[in-house]
């Protein structure tokens, strides 16, 4: 692909939005900040640059783009909206929440981001920032994760960049996000919902919600598919992930939580713990600067103490059990 000068906007200029606003508009990529990741954007509605997109992540064309919006009526522009997605929406948007909806939207959302589905992600990111370039553009935007694809996604302008400078045209820089961790993806397209990525809001709050056990994805239904895109090597450092380590081997690195030292611990190359204090919110929000920062320093295995899977620990489980993952090739 041809490069690109990457430019890094501040978002604390107020000009930045109106730029990548209108460079959006000109087919141009992107990346902003979200609560969850920085996301990498393109006018959903164009197939050029959507096509750029694909090719600047090295993305797999079969993988559908989630469509990010201003404002949670915007929704109702592109999606069928059954009374449990209404429900679901109106809890949590804005907020780190996608719904996977069947597609009504035209040319709103073209053929290639929605990866030729009749259905169609949707979210109403919850950031000052996303909102005003959302707002300011006025149309859906589509937003992977701003990194290369299969490789750990960006919580911080600097990450993008590292990944993708010099192959889109603008990064928007407003700091580290919130949350740390992608949207909880639910599929509302049948009568029963459907978690197909667990993120920032949690199982126990959206059965709360619905006074239901939540289902899972159903894995290679026709019918009713699974998020496409849930390859099982994703997320991933390029230093060995290693779960659940109950010991810890010379020169490994240790990324550990609440204290917690296995044996073995004093040989550890470096250690990294993810909340001192055992608070879940931060291990998240820390999570993929943590397997970005212990690759930095060259070590060949990162074995991972064992973690609490229950709140944004089922996020986080999913995203250390991607990382660790075969990887293909
Ligand atoms: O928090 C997030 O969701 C971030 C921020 C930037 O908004 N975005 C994000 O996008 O994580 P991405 O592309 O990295 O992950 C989107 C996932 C993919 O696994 C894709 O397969 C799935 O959503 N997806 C999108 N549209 C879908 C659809 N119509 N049906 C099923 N899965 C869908
Ligand atoms: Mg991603």
């Amino acid at each position: 692909m041809p490069s690109r000068r990457t430019q890094t906007l501040s978002a604390s200029n107020p000009a930045s939005i109106d730029i990548a606003a209108d460079l959006l508009r000109s087919g141009g990529l992107v990346a902003f900040p979200t609560e969850t990741v920085y996301g990498l954007g393109a006018d959903a509605a164009n197939p050029d640059a959507v096509a750029h997109l694909y090719d600047a992540k090295g993305r797999p064309a079969f993988n559908p783009l989630i469509a990010h919006l201003a404002y949670a009526s915007d929704a109702l522009q592109i999606g069928a909206f059954n009374a449990a997605a209404q429900k679901l929406a109106a809890a949590f948007w804005p907020g780190p929440l996608t719904l996977v909806v069947p597609y009504q939207g035209g040319a709103r959302v073209c053929e290639l981001a929605r990866a030729g589905l009749g259905t169609v992600g949707i979210r109403i990111p919850d950031h000052p920032v996303a909102h005003a370039l959302l707002a300011a553009f006025g149309g859906p935007v589509v937003g992977p994760s701003a990194n290369r694809s299969g490789h750990v996604s960006p919580t911080e302008a600097a990450h993008v960049s590292e990944d993708l400078a010099g192959r889109i045209d603008a990064v928007l820089d407003s700091g580290p996000t919130r949350v740390g961790v992608e949207s909880t993806i639910i599929d509302a397209t049948g009568p029963e919902l459907r978690l197909l990525r667990p993120g920032g809001i949690t199982r126990a709050q959206v059965e709360a919600l619905i006074g239901a056990p939540l289902a899972d994805a159903v894995p290679n239904d026709v019918a009713r598919p699974a998020s496409p895109g849930r390859l099982l090597s994703h997320y991933a450092p390029r230093a060995r992930v290693r779960l659940e380590a109950t010991h810890i081997a010379p020169g490994e690195a240790l990324l550990t939580f609440a204290g917690a030292r296995p044996p073995g611990t004093e040989q550890a190359a470096t250690i990294l713990d993810l909340s001192p204090e055992g608070r879940l919110t931060e291990a998240a929000a820390r999570l993929y600067g943590a397997l970005r920062a212990l690759d930095e320093t060259g070590v060949p295995s990162i074995a991972v103490a064992p973690l609490p899977r229950t709140g944004l620990g089922e996020a986080i489980a999913d995203r250390l059990g991607r990382a660790a993952a075969p990887r293909p090739g």
